[in-house]
């Protein structure tokens, strides 16, 4: 079975207005670097070749102007598909479906930074024989994400956005699933706020007793609010000046 990732790179980038009127949140600049080309990279770094974007909104056909066939990045080919509208998550990985088969799949949210390699955790999901993964990061502000509570070093609930948090590991956009995910995401309702979540998909697989998760090493950021698109470009900038922006 084989592993392929997908790349969630649609919405409105309605927290993000007026930078997202006449672009798609993730071809904003973080500091050197378009911002999609971060999760990319997230991929290939694990070893995944075979990669879908799933985009939408007005300004599609920049992300095939911009990235082609990847080939800066050293695959021959890229994905992509279109996401009609804006229903979450969860709504825009059932486009996957054709594109995975009957492989799994590492999705990664088109505005998720991070630090480290992932591979580690990519590989202990390839021996994992069924089932989901997640990736945990404990954070200062949990009541901002998913939110995932622990015990005895197993998470017993995911609480989307929590008032009051039972914890501070949020649940990153980082998620590894078998193909049992497309039967999941058909079994959902939106949320309160009119989405598929993905928080929804994770509770499916915990009530199955096949979700299991590994917390990232080095930093994470998401970079969907002013906020967090400064943090997400200060914490690039130092990276990548050691770097050289290569
Ligand atoms: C989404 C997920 C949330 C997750 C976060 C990570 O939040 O719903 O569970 O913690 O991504 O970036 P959103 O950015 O849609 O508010």
């Amino acid at each position: 079975m084989g592993l392929k990732g997908v790349i969630l790179a649609g919405g409105l980038g309605k927290r993000l207005y007026p930078l997202t009127k006449i672009t798609n949140k993730h071809l904003l600049p973080i500091y050197c670097k378009p911002m999609i080309y971060y999760p990319i990279q997230t991929l290939v770094d694990a070893g995944i070749q075979d990669i879908l974007i799933v985009t939408g909104g007005m300004h599609a056909g920049e992300f095939l102007r911009l990235l082609g066939n990847g080939a800066q990045f050293g695959l021959k080919h890229i994905n992509y598909t279109y996401q009609e509208g804006e229903g979450g998550i969860a709504d825009a990985l059932k486009l996957a479906r054709h594109f995975v088969d009957k492989d799994k799949i590492v999705v990664i949210l088109g505005d998720n930074i991070i630090e480290k390699s992932i591979k580690k955790s990519v590989d202990e999901f390839r021996d994992q024989p069924r089932g989901a993964r997640i990736l945990l990061k404990e954070v200062e502000d949990p009541e901002r994400f998913g939110v995932a509570e622990l015990k005895d070093k197993k998470i017993i609930s995911i609480v989307e956005k929590p008032r009051k948090p039972r914890s501070n590991y949020a649940v990153t956009g980082i998620y590894m699933y078998d193909n049992q995910v497309f039967d999941i995401i058909k079994t959902l309702r939106p949320s309160g706020r009119g989405e598929l979540e993905i928080t929804d998909v994770n509770n499916a697989y915990l009530k199955r007793g096949e979700l299991t998760y590994s917390i990232l090493n080095g930093w994470w950021t998401d970079s969907g609010t002013f906020d967090s698109l400064l943090r997400a470009n200060n914490l690039v900038a130092k990276m990548e000046q050691r770097s050289g922006c290569k």
